[in-house]
């Protein structure tokens, strides 16, 4: 099949697309405001862009607090969601006002970050510490504006649970971070394999 996703002509009863890019990690975002009020929110339009330093993006589809929050303070952390927190991380998806913080609503643990305001996930095995370096208001082919909006940050601290350490490796598997995919589909990563790059081979 071919379809144009403008003319939503796919024929099917939900749009595949999330479906076909897919597992997308997702960043559990946490911010504050001006003000002092603390969110925290699923976001799977989210990923790590770079490397040195580490980046990583997210993309609001419309201007919602995560995004409002981080343009007036330009600080957010990314915690990583897992199995045994996936309830948790559902429920900070609601749509609730802006001034409900989302760690009371989900029972979950604010702890305080070392180089940002707002604070991590005290449950989650891994947290990123990031500042804001740009938000984008992105444009459709013809330039015009779309309601999304996509922040950049960089990485300046990271925490680690080290009990996911062994062998100085950090072991993905045992934490079990999960990952969306579309309709009400996610995976969770219990299995890894590897590979060599050809690069890698030619070197040794
Ligand atoms: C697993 C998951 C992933 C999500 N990913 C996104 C996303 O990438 N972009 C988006 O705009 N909303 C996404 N949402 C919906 C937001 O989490 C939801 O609209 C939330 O209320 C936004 O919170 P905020 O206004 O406090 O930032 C996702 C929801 C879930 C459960």
């Amino acid at each position: 099949m071919f379809y144009e996703p403008t003319k939503r002509n796919h024929g099917l009863p939900h749009d595949p697309f999330k479906a076909i890019v897919a597992p997308r990690p997702i960043g559990w975002i946490s911010s504050i405001d001006r003000k002092g009020s603390v969110n925290l929110a699923p976001y799977s339009y989210f990923n790590g862009v770079g490397s040195h330093p580490p980046m990583v993006m997210f993309s609001s589809e419309g201007a919602k607090d995560s995004v409002r929050n981080i343009s007036e303070t330009m600080e957010f952390v990314c915690n990583l969601a897992t199995w045994d927190l996936r309830e948790a991380m559902n429920r900070t998806s609601e749509s609730v006002p802006h001034e409900v913080n989302e760690f009371e609503l989900a029972g979950l643990t604010p702890v305080p970050s070392k180089l940002v305001k707002p604070p991590r996930v005290g449950e989650s095995p891994c947290a990123l510490e990031c500042k804001a370096t740009e938000i984008v208001q992105m444009k459709g082919p013809d330039g015009s504006p779309r309601d999304n909006y996509v922040t950049f940050g960089e990485v300046v601290g990271i925490h680690i649970d080290e009990k996911y350490i062994k062998n100085g490796i950090l072991d993905a598997a045992a934490m079990k971070p999960i990952a969306r995919l579309g309709y009400r589909d996610y995976s969770v990563v219990t299995e890894l394999f590897q590979m060599t790059r050809p690069d890698e081979t030619k070197r040794r």
